[in-house]
Order: structure tokens, then sequence, then C-alpha cells
């Protein structure tokens, strides 16, 4: 082929393909002529290119040898978007608009499906807003395939492989801090640059890897500097070693007591939690009783295999009242974590009476009483109506019956092996959030139990801002079409709302 001819990729014009003739390969039939791919050697080898193009013509894709104006997808491997981009400019080269960087996982699906599967955003690469050019002529060419990065967490995939982890560490901790001082406005500043942080499938190692990354004000660059700098921040540092950020973070470790608590504490004089433990002159709510008495078992994180017998736990008590019972592990272990703080579950029925559906978490906690597995419980009763409108605070707390309590787990029960030690405590207390709601309500219950909080509220602020609806864990509201939109999954729920559905183990915002 010409190679001058391949010099230009301008605006994709239709026209007959000429379907074979280019083609280097041998005698492949070609099944799905719409689709012209280029596999980009760059860094994936010649042989596993010529491997893959073999096989994808094999399977009845048409493959170019060399980069052509016909091409509509390019196939790369452990290149970012912006590194096919400079790869093609350096070809000399200006790709259309309308020409698809796609990451090698995409051609892997489609082999294995054996036609071409759905571009997700997991498959596309993405391209970071190239740098404002210093004299941007009045008719620049429509530029690039860009895939900006989202402003709004619900509208990313945030896996739990965060590269960013020593940026988002740190602002976190900042944020954290601000709660602790209740400054709300910077709290979400930092929150939401976390967020944004996260869910890059890059590590920013200069400023310029920061361009185009919405959420990254001018206070939040600073921070980012410094740590590519220095290694660390001076602001964290100056946290860490705060009296009043450690203080905070220490109270707040005991169950049952936060900001108000902690202040009052704080204020006394308390910097340790041997000292209020032991003081005879303040007095404790049950909840922070039980903290206390559970404290090293709390603060322990419950593992992954902890959680899945307390799920096991959950499943025997509630069955013997409603077989029927649907039961979902919600939470930090849904999004795929392997620790949590505690394990959250959401339970509703079919076909139940209301009288049946309120009893049934009472049932459950004597049930758990008499077997002398229940170490705290405080139950609340449904405040949930029907007809009325979701809340707008992004904050909000929901409104269906529900109980936070403290079990006690045998370690047999985790670990069938284990022989119980001598003398030995044979238990740890595990926080278990149990929640109840009506049946229609299940896909909106399980999307707002599922988080994480950063999630949840870019959803409802998406909802609010971008679609004039109101989202909440009972109901999505439609204000222009005055309805409530009913929803069977979750699925339903982003679709509802305009966007992509994005996996529980996406959401970890
Ligand atoms: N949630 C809620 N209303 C509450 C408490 C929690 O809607 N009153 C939701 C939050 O969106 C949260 C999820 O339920 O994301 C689970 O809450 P929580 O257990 O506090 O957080 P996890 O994400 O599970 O984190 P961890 O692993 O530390 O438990
Ligand atoms: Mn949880
Ligand atoms: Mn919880």
């Amino acid at each position: 082929m010409d190679p001058l001819q391949t010099a230009h990729l301008g605006p994709r014009k239709k026209r007959p393909r000429q379907t074979g003739t280019l083609m280097a390969s041998g005698p492949h039939n070609i099944r799905f002529g719409d689709l012209v791919l280029f596999i980009l050697e760059k860094k994936m080898g010649t042989t596993r290119r010529a491997f893959l193009m073999e096989l994808a013509r094999k399977k009845g894709f048409r493959v170019e040898n060399e980069l052509s104006d016909s091409v509509t997808h390019i196939v790369a491997e452990n290149n970012s978007g912006n590194d096919v981009l400079e790869w093609l400019q350096v070809q000399n080269i200006q790709a259309s608009s309308q020409l698809e960087l796609l990451d090698v996982s995409w051609l892997i699906e489609c082999m294995g499906a054996g036609k071409p599967v759905e571009m997700t955003g997991r498959h596309q690469l993405v391209v970071r807003d190239p740098p404002a050019s210093p004299n941007p002529g009045p008719q620049k060419t429509p530029s690039l395939a860009v895939q900006k990065i989202p402003e709004y967490a619900c509208q990313r995939r945030t896996t739990l492989d965060n590269c960013n982890y020593i940026f988002t560490n740190a602002f976190e901790i900042l944020a954290e801090d601000c709660e602790f001082r209740e400054n709300e406005g910077f709290y979400v500043t930092y929150m939401r640059a976390a967020s944004v942080l996260k869910s890059l499938p890059f590590t920013i190692i200069s400023m310029k890897d920061t361009e185009g990354i919405p959420c990254l004000g001018g206070r939040v660059k600073c921070i980012i500097e410094e740590i590519i700098e220095d290694g660390e921040s001076s602001e964290v540092k100056a946290v860490l070693n705060n009296e009043r950020y450690k203080s905070f973070k220490l109270f707040t470790s005991v169950f049952g007591v936060g900001l108000k608590t902690s202040e009052k504490w704080f204020r006394m004089g308390f910097r340790s939690l041997s000292k209020i433990r032991s003081d005879k002159s303040l007095t404790f709510t049950r909840m922070q009783k039980a903290g206390f008495l559970y404290y090293e078992d709390l603060v322990s994180c419950v593992t992954r295999a902890e959680a899945e017998a307390v799920n096991m736990l959950v499943k025997e008590a509630v069955w013997t009242f409603l077989p029927g019972a649907f039961i979902s592990m919600t939470g930090g272990f849904r999004r795929g974590k392997e620790i949590g703080h505690d394990v959250d579950f959401l339970i509703t029925s079919p076909e139940v009476t209301e009288d049946e559906e309120q009893q049934l978490l009472h049932k459950v906690i004597n049930l758990w009483e008499k077997k002398g597995l229940l170490l705290y419980s405080d139950l609340v009763e449904s405040t949930f109506e029907k007809l009325k409108l979701p809340s707008r605070k992004v904050d909000a707390l929901d409104h269906f019956q529900k109980c936070f309590l403290i079990l006690k787990l045998h370690h047999q029960r985790v670990d069938n092996d284990k022989s119980p030690q001598q003398g030995g405590k044979t238990w740890k207390a595990i926080r278990v959030d149990l929640v109840m709601c009506p049946y229609e309500r299940r896909a909106f219950a399980l999307l707002g139990w599922t988080g994480s909080r950063q999630f949840e509220r870019d959803l409802r602020r998406y909802a609010t801002h971008e679609r004039k609806m109101i989202l909440d864990n009972h109901a999505l509201y439609d204000k222009t079409k005055k309805t409530f939109l009913k929803a069977e999954s979750e699925e339903e729920i982003f679709t509802h709302l305009g966007l992509d559905y994005i996996e529980p183990w996406e959401r970890n915002a």
C-alpha cells in the first residue's frame, strides 16, 4: 500500500469498502465488514501483533496491515489514549473524531465472543485534554476521539485498584480533618479530588498529567505538586500531628462516639481512651458502653471470611421466619472490598403482609438474643411513606426499618478447622447493619446501601442538576413529568438517569 495514501485520516466519508483487496493476509472471509481494525505494534511487539491479527482475521474481522483511511478502530496494548495520539501525530496522521481508540481487552473479548462486542468505557482509551495550544487556529480540526473524564463519580468506573494512593490518602486525611472541624466546603473539595484520582487508569507523575482532569482546583493542585516534588504534603503532615485531629480520630473510633461527644471530651482535656474509660464523672450512652466493651474487636476490621460467616448467620435466622426472603450483602463487601468496618445487609420479601414485614427483624433479633449471639442492638422502626417525594439532601438518612447490631461471631463459624484455644476468647464482636425494605423499593435500597458514600452523593447530585430528578434510597422522582419512576433493578435506575450502568465493584469512588 502506498504509505503516502495513509498520511491523512480526515473526517471520514462513507464510501463502499474495497473489501479484501487491500489485505495482505490469506483467504479469510470477512464477516464484519463495517469494522476495519488496525493493531498498534508499539509496546505490543511484532509477534503478539501478528498473532492477534491472524486470529482476528480467522474470526472474520477485517484487519489492516497498515494504518489507512479506511481504518475505523485502532487497538492498542499498554498504551494510554494519549500515547496512541502521540504516535499518530509522529506519523503525521490526524485522528478523526470517529476513530475508535480501544484497548486490546476489547479485541480479546471479541475473539472470545466470535463477533464484535459492545465497546464500553472500560475498553475505550482515555484521552486526557491536551494542553491548550498557544494559538489555537479559529478552525481547528475537530479534535480527536476525546473521552473526557466526567465530573460526577457516578459517570466514572472506580475499581479498588487505585494507582494514585499516595495522593488520595493525603486528600482523605485532609477531608477527615475538615469533617472534624465541620468545614463542609473543603470536605467536599478534598473528597471529590480523592474520588476522581481513584478513578484514573494511570498514576500522576507530573503536573502535566493533571491537565484536563475535573474536580482539581488550585488548592488541590498545589498539594499534588508538593507531593510530586517532596513525596509528602506539609499540610497533611501538620494535620497528622495536630492534637485535635489525633484526638477526634481516636475518639470517633469508638462505636457510638460522634463529633459532638469528641468535641466535649477534647475540650475537657482528654487525650486518651483509657482516661475516658476510667473517668467516674462521665456518663456513656448504651451504644458507647458497647463500643468500649468490644473496642478491640470492633477496631480490628471485619474480613471477607468473617463477612461470609455473618451472611450464613443472617440467612439461617431470616429464612427461619421468611423462607422466601431475599438477602443481599451490601456496603463495601458488595463493592469487592476485602475488609470493612461492618457487614451490611438488605432484606426484602415478595408476597408478605405489612405485618410480617414489620415483624421480621424483631424475630431475628429475638432469636439471636436467645442463642446468646446478640451483644448490642438498636432497632429503628420504619418512617417510610409511599407517596413522599424523595429527599433533596445528598446525605439524607433513609426511612426503612433497620437495626444496628453487634453480633458474637464464633471463630469456628469462620474457620471450621480452628479448634478453640484453651481458655481464650472463642468469638469476635462484629458490627452488622440490617435493613428491611418493601419489595417494590428493593432496587433503590440496594443502590443506596451499596455505596460508596461519594458515589451515592454524586448520583443524587447528578439526578438533581443534570436530569431534574430527585433520587434517594426509596425512589426516583421526575420533576418534569411529575411522576415516580419505577425500577426492578439497579440497571433500570441508571437507565432512567441516562447513565451507563456502573457495576458495584466500579463504585469505589
Ligand atoms: N448508608 C445509608 N444510610 C445510612 C448509612 C449508610 O444510605 N444511614 C449507605 C451509604 O451510602 C454507604 C452504605 O450504606 O455507602 C454502607 O454504609 P457503611 O457500612 O457505613 O459504609 P461501607 O461503604 O460499607 O464501608 P465499610 O466497609 O467501612 O463498612
Ligand atoms: Mn459497611
Ligand atoms: Mn454500615
